[in-house]
């Protein structure tokens, strides 16, 4: 059995690690390209991860009467008092476009903070939500801290400064990251729940 799930995303690097951890599951992933839906511009204007979520969700529901799936995640800094949090995606302003600008306008903004005050959390909140209604939602994070450099070539957005307990940056650990992520947890947790009320949901 292989239930369709659509990914509320057009960014790559989230459907490719959605795809991988969803993979043993009775669920199967796709990104909106292929089933012919056109890239949409979502604004996350909401106060929270999880309205930002719901906002990626109510874009798409037009389209499908698959189950949606979408995913708001952020890095929180404790030096910055949690931010860029739900800023993440667009912190900096108008002049910071790219994961590295954004990389580079973290480390300007914690410059001056010793090591051990670098503290941060990644965190990502999934939300399902099935055509009719019901909706769950689950929670990942993991901790680690920010260095001073980029390390690293794998993974995306604030990987390369993210630093694991191990050592390693996020961008430094290849496919593991889908074992040990905010990402990962949250799915796993998201996963756990489907399989547990699968028949209930399925039959609505
Ligand atoms: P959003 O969830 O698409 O709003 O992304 C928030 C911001 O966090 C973006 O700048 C992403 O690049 C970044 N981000 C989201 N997930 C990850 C991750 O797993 N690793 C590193 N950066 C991430």
């Amino acid at each position: 059995m292989n239930n369709q799930i659509l990914f509320a995303s057009s960014n790559m690097h989230k459907i490719n690690e959605m795809k991988l951890l969803f993979e043993k599951s009775n669920w199967k992933i796709i990104s909106p390209s292929e089933i012919n839906i056109p890239k949409l511009e979502v604004i996350e204007s909401g106060s929270s991860y999880l309205e930002n979520a719901v906002a990626k969700i109510i874009a798409y529901e037009n389209f499908t009467t698959l189950p949606i799936l979408a995913d708001d995640s952020g890095l929180e800094v404790d030096a910055l008092n949690g931010y860029p949090g739900i800023f993440s995606a667009r912190m900096g302003g108008q002049n910071v476009n790219s994961d590295t600008e954004r990389n580079e306008h973290l480390l300007t903004l914690l410059n001056g903070i010793i090591n051990e005050d670098r503290s941060a959390i990644f965190r990502a909140i999934l939300v399902i939500k099935f055509f009719g209604g019901d909706m769950i939602v689950r929670e990942g994070k993991i901790s680690g801290e920010i260095i001073c450099k980029n390390r690293g070539n794998d993974g995306f957005g604030y990987d390369p400064i993210f630093e694991l307990v191990s050592g390693e940056t996020m961008a430094e650990i290849g496919n593991r990251k889908n074992d040990i992520s905010h990402r990962a947890k949250a799915a796993q947790a998201l996963i756990y729940s489907l399989k547990n009320s699968e028949k209930d949901i399925i039959s609505k």
